[in-house]
């Protein structure tokens, strides 16, 4: 087994060699966070401690194509200039040795406490799902998030569920009204997504409270990633399902992740659903984490990206690294459907401002518009009821009969196009960055989220469709 010092000195010598090469990629995003070099999968430990944001991350720094996993790191005091650290967390004792896996953070007097899964793959014939594998409860702490302590195994696959497999993972722990609570992932043994609740009074000693949720027949096979909180006084539950069939214009992706609206009940045992729906429309989304700030928005990150895609490729490969975090969201309940909104801190990201107003749509205009791939690029719509929009070579976004369309050509690398149901239309909001969309519809009513790969820039912007729009650009 490798120690810390040795992980560390192997990906500084493993970063000598890439960083040239990763640097000079044209696909390399400015404001999206990557992994330095290699790959990067869930934002992880994302939480704001003594006057910096941390956002952790799942980082395979010695494998472009995902492999080893450690905690990767970077801080910000405003979730816009972010500096990098040294990996926070290595594989590095036996209960994590085959990776150390997604989790959160939990600030509590004074002091960092980060759980997470250590991965454990036992040498042989095994399936990995039902034999030869551990997935322990771990934690660590920090009074400066930065140097952590020693690493204590809370829970193994002991203490599960007898009905559980031995995926069982990604704890999320909160605290309320004195007590804490964690939420795990799990596959059962008759392969369907769960979620197991447990119950603590001093963080290391946790209790089984209730398997709360899951067992659906439609609901995949495993659940990952979950993550709960408050909106409006409504209990919100977070989960990524993989295994669930494509509906209509949903669940297109490999993997999804989405939300319902639940409630524990008093006594925090049995926490019910409401219907599931997808976060995000595009092709790149998967594993989001939320926190609570300490002005008490609830911010998610998302991991721009999805395990095991087919039908798509990251050409970023071939230089050395590959994914990226999606911008932080600020998460707003309107009735029962979440809004997605880029935190009022990006603000500060934007530059020299471009404003066209009342474009007629239906003259179909042309605009000699973008400096760079880097911009934010507001439309605001007036008795608009279809448009088409042309940028980025060949990516199209369009709203008709209802439906609003996101379509790429070859600069998607295998991604097609993806819809979503959209009875009315009254904004877009787009952040552009060199390989990677994110699209607001409507205040944030709707996202897409997808990677572009785009050969050379492309200066212009193609609009057509009925009403006026008043368009507003800023370089970023
Ligand atoms: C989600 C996930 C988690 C796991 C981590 C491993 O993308 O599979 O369930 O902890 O990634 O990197």
């Amino acid at each position: 087994m490798m120690t810390m010092q040795q992980f560390i000195d192997q990906i500084a010598a493993e970063k000598a060699k890439q960083l040239p090469i990763v640097n000079e990629d044209r696909w390399r995003n400015k404001f999206h966070l990557m992994a330095p070099i290699g790959w990067i999968n869930d934002p992880n430990g994302l939480c704001y401690f003594k006057g910096l944001y941390h956002v952790f991350y799942q980082y395979s720094p010695l494998d472009a194509k995902g492999g080893l996993k450690f905690w990767g790191h970077y801080t910000s005091p405003d979730m816009v200039n972010w500096t990098e650290h040294e990996v926070a967390l290595s594989p590095d004792i036996a209960a994590d040795v085959d990776g150390v896996y997604s989790g959160s953070a939990l600030i509590h007097n004074d002091e960092m406490y980060l759980f997470y899964t250590g991965n454990v793959k036992h040498k042989g014939d095994y399936d990995y799902i039902l034999t030869g594998r551990e997935q322990n409860v771990i934690m660590v702490k920090s009074t400066d998030g930065f140097n952590f302590s020693e690493k204590k195994v809370l829970l193994t696959n002991e203490d599960y569920p007898k009905n559980m497999g031995l995926h069982v993972r990604d704890p999320k722990v909160w605290e309320e009204d004195g007590t804490f609570y964690m939420v795990l992932g799990a596959r059962s043994v008759d392969d369907k997504g769960y979620v197991i609740l447990y119950q603590s009074t001093n963080l290391t000693d946790w209790e089984l409270l209730s398997v709360p949720a899951g067992g659906l027949d439609d609901m995949g096979y495993m659940w990952e990633c979950p993550d709960t909180f408050k909106l409006e006084g409504k209990d919100v539950f977070m989960f990524s399902p993989q295994g669930m069939d494509a509906k209509g214009f949903k669940y297109h992706n490999v993997y999804q992740s989405g939300y319902a609206i639940g409630s524990f009940d008093e006594s925090k045992q049995v926490l019910s659903l409401g219907e599931f729906d997808e976060l995000d429309r595009g092709f790149d989304f998967y594993a989001p984490q939320t926190f609570k700030n300490h002005d008490g928005r609830i911010i998610m990150y998302g991991w721009a990206g999805v395990p095991d895609a087919v039908e798509h490729v990251n050409p970023t490969i071939e230089k050395g690294w590959q994914h990226c975090l999606t911008l932080p969201r600020e998460l707003v309940l309107k009735g029962e459907k979440i809004y997605q909104v880029p935190v009022e801190e990006l603000k500060a990201m934007r530059q020299t401002e471009t404003v066209i107003e009342n474009i007629a749509l239906d003259e179909q205009p042309v605009f000699e518009l973008f400096e760079d791939d880097t911009y934010e690029l507001n439309l605001d719509f007036k008795e608009t009821t279809a448009f088409e929009i042309l940028f980025r070579e060949d990516c199209n976004l369009s709203w008709k009969d209802g439906v609003f369309t996101l379509a790429l050509g070859e600069s998607g690398y295998g991604r097609d196009k993806r819809q979503v149901e959209l009875s009315n239309l009254s904004n877009v909001r787009i952040y552009s960055d060199h390989s990677i969309l994110e699209i607001y519809l409507n205040d944030g009513e709707e996202v897409f989220t997808s990677r572009i790969y785009n050969k050379e820039l492309d200066k212009k912007l193609s609009l057509k469709g009925t009403g006026h729009v008043t368009l507003t650009k800023w370089e970023l």
